[in-house]
């Protein structure tokens, strides 16, 4: 087998196929054997952004309608999950990643290189990093625009966008055009998308702002108490 250059390859082959496997695949998984991964409960026990809140004072009406119990984690928690299974549906990730590289200066462009640990929880099964980029990468997207711009870009982005390609959704607003239960989960989620980070709200603002006083879950869980 040796003599030949055919027996050579098929043994480098072998050889890079075990590698992979040993460094992609045995060593990820022997790293992560004893850290359970995040539930529901472990998302949001935090508390919930103020975008969330936001939406829940921007549309009262529909809000209540559509998560009876106001502004909780329970309703975030629902929030998100169906926020993400739209995402999943309407395969958002065609044209859109979830993981920020450490290579060609992306942090400059969309915030802090991703880490192993954010895709360790049930939102991220299937994981959405994504293979194509023909809209931007989201993992950093929450707080980068506001509530409003999310309702008009989903409804038409070229409102906001002039020049996108992105598709419409009509189906996810209501007869009068306000976001409908499965518009606000998903803009729920998209504000969601890196708000665990210490810098967030990274891009609220005229762009990077880095570390800030003031924390989301914070402004909602005062608000929360407040009984609003
Ligand atoms: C055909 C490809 C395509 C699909 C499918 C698509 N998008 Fe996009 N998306 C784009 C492009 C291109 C842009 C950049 C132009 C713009 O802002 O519309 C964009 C922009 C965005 C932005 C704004 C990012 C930023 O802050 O600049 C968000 C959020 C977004 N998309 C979310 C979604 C979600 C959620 C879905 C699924 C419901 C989706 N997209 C489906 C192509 C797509």
């Amino acid at each position: 087998m040796f003599e030949s250059k055919a027996g050579i390859i098929l043994i480098a082959g072998l050889f890079m196929f075990a590698l992979a496997f040993v460094v992609m695949g045995l060593l990820p998984w022997l790293i992560y054997l004893d850290k359970p991964e995040q539930t529901m409960e472990d998302l949001v026990a935090g508390g919930v952004t103020a975008e969330f809140v936001d939406l829940a004072e921007r549309f009262p009406a529909q809000f209540k309608e559509h998560f009876p119990d106001g502004v909780t984690r329970g309703s975030y928690a629902s929030a998100l999950e169906r926020g993400r299974d739209i995402y999943v549906a309407e395969g958002c990730w065609h044209c859109h990643s979830q993981q920020v590289r450490p290579v060609s200066n992306e942090d400059l462009r969309f915030g802090p290189v991703s880490h192993a640990r954010e895709y360790h929880n049930v939102l991220q099964r299937p994981v959405l990093f994504g293979t194509r980029r023909v809209g931007p990468d989201l993992i950093r997207e929450a707080a980068r625009r506001s509530n409003d711009w999310h309702v008009a870009h989903f409804f038409d982005p070229v409102l906001v966008s002039p020049t996108s390609v992105m598709p419409t959704y009509p189906w996810l607003y209501d007869d009068e055009d306000y976001p409908n239960r499965d518009g606000m989960s998903l803009i729920a989620y998209v504000q969601w998308l890196g708000s665990w980070l210490p810098e967030y709200p990274y891009f609220q603002g005229e762009g990077p702002m880095g570390p800030t006083e003031r924390s989301g879950d914070e402004v909602a869980l005062a608000r929360e108490s407040e009984g609003s």
